[in-house]
C-alpha cells in the first residue's frame, strides 16, 4: 500500500487541533526532554512545572485525535542528574485533573517497554558479548546510560495488541507445543526488553543531521505490536528528521501525520523518505 504522507511545519498543539477527533490509530513518539538538547528553535531547557504544563497541553489535544483502540507510545529518556523527569511526566500524563484544572490527558499506563541501545551479556559457554551503542559518562557516581523508556499509553488500559506481531521464535522448542496461546507457531511474545541498537554511522552531519533521533526500527515495532496493519494511521507530533514517516513508509501502513517547528529538519525528513522510494533497502 501507498503511505499517504503529510509533513507540516507548524506548532503541534495548534496542528492537532485541527484534527477531527479519533482521525489516527497510533502515536509514536519522542518529545523534547527538558534537558538542555541543541535543537535549531527549539529551546530545551525550561522550568521544569512549565514543561510538564506544555506536556499536558500537547497530551490533550494527543488523546482527543486518537482512537478509542488507539496506541501512544511514548518515548522518554533521562540524563543522570535528572533521572525523575520520565517518571514525573508519566505520572502528569496519567493523573485525573486535579481541583481548578479544567481537563487533563488522563492516560492509562497499558505497558512500558525498556528500549535498550547497548547490553553486554555472558554466553552459557562464559563469553562475554557487547552489542550496540551508548555515550560513555565519565563520572564516579554514575554509570554509562543505556536504556530510555518507551510508555505505551491508551485510552482504556484494555486494548487488545498483537504481542506475537513483534515476536521471537522459541528458544526451547518443546515450549511450542507446551503453551496454547501461540496456535502451534515457532513465535512467543517478545517482553518489554527491546535491544535497538542505532545504526552505525560515519558523519553524523550527513547521516543523522539531528540531536535526538531513535531508530526506524523502534517505531516499525510500535506498528506491529499495535496490530491494524495496513489500516493504521500513525501521528508523531514531533517529526524530527521523520524517522516515524520512514517506519510508516516501509511498512506500507496507510498514513502519516508529522508536525515540526523546524522547517530544516522537515526538509531533511522529505530527503529521507525520497531516498527510500528510490532505494528501499538502505541502512536507515
Ligand atoms: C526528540 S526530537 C524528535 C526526533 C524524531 N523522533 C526523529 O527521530 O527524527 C523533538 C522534535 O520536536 C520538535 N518540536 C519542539 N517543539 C515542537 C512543537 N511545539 N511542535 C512540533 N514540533 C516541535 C523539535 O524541533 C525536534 O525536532
Amino acid at each position: 500500500m501507498q503511505t499517504d504522507i503529510n509533513l507540516i511545519h507548524q506548532d503541534c498543539v495548534l496542528g492537532m487541533r485541527d484534527m477531527p477527533a479519533a482521525s489516527v490509530d497510533l502515536v509514536v513518539t519522542s518529545p523534547p526532554y527538558n534537558l538542555g538538547i541543541d535543537y535549531r528553535k527549539y529551546k530545551d531547557q525550561v522550568d521544569r512545572k512549565a514543561f510538564i504544563q506544555w506536556c499536558l497541553e500537547w497530551a490533550i489535544e494527543l488523546k482527543r485525535v486518537l482512537a478509542e483502540d488507539g496506541s501512544f507510545f511514548l518515548n522518554v529518556g533521562a540524563v543522570p542528574k535528572n533521572p525523575l523527569l520520565p517518571h514525573q511526566l508519566l505520572l502528569a500524563l496519567t493523573e485525573a485533573a486535579q481541583d481548578g484544572e479544567e481537563s487533563a490527558p488522563h492516560f492509562i499506563l497499558q505497558n512500558t517497554f525498556h528500549w535498550v541501545k547497548s547490553i553486554s551479556i555472558e554466553t552459557t559457554e562464559g563469553q562475554a558479548v557487547s552489542a550496540g551503542h551508548f555515550k560513555p559518562i565519565n563520572s564516579p557516581r554514575y554509570v554509562n546510560d543505556c536504556h530510555e523508556y518507551v510508555f505505551h499509553l491508551t485510552k482504556t488500559g484494555n486494548v487488545p495488541l498483537e504481542r506475537r506481531a513483534a515476536g521471537v521464535p522459541y528458544a526451547h522448542k518443546s515450549n511450542i507445543k507446551r503453551w496454547g496461546h501461540n496456535g502451534g507457531e515457532d513465535k512467543r511474545c517478545r517482553g518489554n526488553t527491546w535491544f535497538i541498537p542505532y545504526d552505525t554511522i560515519h558523519s553524523r552531519n550527513k547521516e543523522r543531521p539531528h540531536p535526538a533521533t531513535f531508530p526506524v526500527k523502534l517505531v516499525e515495532q510500535c506498528i506491529r505490536i499495535h496490530g491494524k496493519s495496513q489500516q493504521t494511521r500513525l501521528l508523531d507530533p514531533f517529526n524530527g528528521i521523520g524517522t516515524s514517516a520512514i517506519a510508516a513508509k516501509r511498512m506500507g501502513i496507510s498514513s502519516y501525520t508529522g508536525f515540526d517547528i523546524d522547517e530544516h529538519y522537515l526538509e531533511v525528513a522529505k530527503e529521507r523518505i525520497h531516498q527510500l522510494v528510490d532505494s528501499p533497502e538502505q541502512p536507515t
